[in-house]
């Protein structure tokens, strides 16, 4: 139809006056008109359905959809609650497996839809002679529900309980998993492990390697020199530290006055010597301690220490078994309490002779504990983002760069667009390193 009104167009426009043109374009609207009343009339075309909303919304003019919907011998109003009720049924019905009676059910719920919008489309009312049949065949559906026990109030608790043990299983399996990731997170990783005792099995064989740290004046020389810039790491990773102290030298402007004091345990001591003897860090100083050979650090002097002696405390944070199920696995765990971590807070004592000192915090959430996170100043110098989305520029401008957690760069689970941070301090080409596997 329009493409013919089109075809006139061009002619017309020239030929004719406006009157004729008007009254021709009339013409056209009213047969178009024409044609689609008739379309809506056809009763049972799917495709009008499709094409226009079926929604009751359409209810406007002649008829009154509160009026409606509150008579009691409106067709209308009879099929909408069938249909609501159908509805119920279905989801009961699909719930139980029933799918052949769904199947019906879901039949009859569309046709009972197509009546109702049918007569709202239409703006009339609906006959009992159009809709006689609907309504009986959804009011047998309906009973047959019924025979089958179907109950709403009884599926909507049954769906309730469903969804309250959903909820219990996810919190039960996210707290395993941040179980598993902590224990996956402490275990010190095979070539990690690996590359220690190769370092302290090299320390005692290499004499050499012995005899160079013995006659390196250098080092006794600057360990007090206030002139430097005095740095202390407290850490049984030797791959971490190493990379601590490879990146501190390789993004200073004058290595040589940097002063980095390591301080570790008896277990990584010698693997510590080896590896920072053996490797030069362009021009800064390394010296490495372990804290066995702190005299000043006794019980009578360190609460947390006497703490730790205590066999109470040890039997809680040591033993595998026992104690209460629910404190998180984070405070179970002998690492918070081991005293390298709580060492900075003795490093006057550590390095009596130094008037200032710098640390290198290993564990950043330690903050926490220590700072009012609600002061705006510390807010902004300290806020310890645990974001696993960082912007990158974010990352090149910052000073430091903690990992931390899962997240450790050394461990499997670790995140790996980050790493490649990590791994620019990091020689993968070292003998030991390949021997090691460590990646
Ligand atoms: C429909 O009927 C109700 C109750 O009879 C009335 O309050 C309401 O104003 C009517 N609505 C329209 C749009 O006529
Ligand atoms: C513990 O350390 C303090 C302070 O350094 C010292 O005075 C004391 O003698 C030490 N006690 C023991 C038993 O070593
Ligand atoms: C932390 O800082 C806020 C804001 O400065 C202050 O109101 C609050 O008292 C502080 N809390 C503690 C424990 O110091
Ligand atoms: C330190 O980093 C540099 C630069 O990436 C690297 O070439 C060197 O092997 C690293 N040194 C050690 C001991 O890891």
């Amino acid at each position: 139809m329009r493409r013919r009104g089109g075809d006139y167009r061009w002619p017309a426009r020239r030929k004719f006056p406006n009157a004729l043109w008007l009254s021709l374009c009339g013409f056209v609207i009213l047969l178009f008109v024409l044609v689609l009343r008739r379309v809506n009339h056809r009763p049972t075309s799917r495709s009008v359905y499709t094409k226009r909303s079926p929604t009751h919304e359409r209810f406007t003019d002649g008829l009154n959809i509160t009026d409606e919907m509150l008579s009691p011998d409106s067709l209308t109003r009879q099929l909408n609650d069938q249909i609501s009720l159908a509805k119920g049924f279905l989801v009961i019905a699909k719930e139980s497996n029933n799918l052949q009676f769904a199947w019906e059910l879901s039949a009859q719920i569309r046709n009972s839809q197509i009546l109702v919008s049918n007569a709202a489309l239409r703006r009339t009312l609906l006959t009992i002679s159009e809709s006689g049949t609907a309504v009986r065949d959804m009011a047998l559906m309906l009973f047959q529900a019924q025979q089958l026990h179907y109950d709403s109030a009884a599926m909507i608790m049954r769906l309730k309980a469903k969804i309250q043990g959903f909820e219990q299983q996810m919190s039960s399996t996210n707290e395993k998993s941040s179980k598993y990731g902590q224990i996956v997170a402490e275990e010190v990783p095979k070539s990690l492990f690996c590359l220690g005792v190769r370092l302290t099995g090299e320390w005692f064989r290499n004499a050499y390697l012995q005899r160079k740290l013995k006659e390196n004046r250098q080092t006794a020389l600057k360990l007090n020199d206030n002139s430097l810039y005095h740095f202390c790491v407290f850490s049984n990773n030797i791959l971490a530290t190493s990379v601590v102290v490879n990146s501190t030298s390789l993004n200073s402007k004058n290595p040589e006055e940097i002063f980095l004091h390591l301080v570790t345990d008896e277990v990584n001591y010698e693997a510590m010597k080896a590896w920072f003897t053996m490797n030069t860090f362009g021009g800064v100083t390394v010296n490495v301690q372990k804290i066995e050979d702190f005299s000043w650090l006794n019980a009578s002097y360190i609460p947390v220490l006497k703490q730790l002696q205590d066999s109470e405390t040890q039997r809680y944070y040591f033993s595998d078994s026992g104690g209460d199920n629910r404190t998180p696995i984070k405070f179970r765990n002998p690492k918070y309490l081991s005293m390298l971590n709580r060492l900075r807070f003795y490093i006057p004592e550590v390095f009596p002779s130094l008037k200032k000192v710098e640390t290198c915090m290993e564990t950043f959430h330690r903050y926490q504990k220590y700072l009012n996170y609600s002061h705006p100043l510390i807010r902004e110098h300290f806020d310890p983002a645990f974001e696993p989305f960082i912007d990158p520029h974010l990352i090149e401008k910052g000073a430091v760069l903690h990992f931390n957690g899962n997240s450790n760069p050394w461990l499997k689970i670790r995140m790996e667009k980050y790493k490649l941070l990590w791994d620019r301090y990091v020689d993968y080409s070292h003998p030991l390193m390949l021997q090691c596997n460590v990646r």
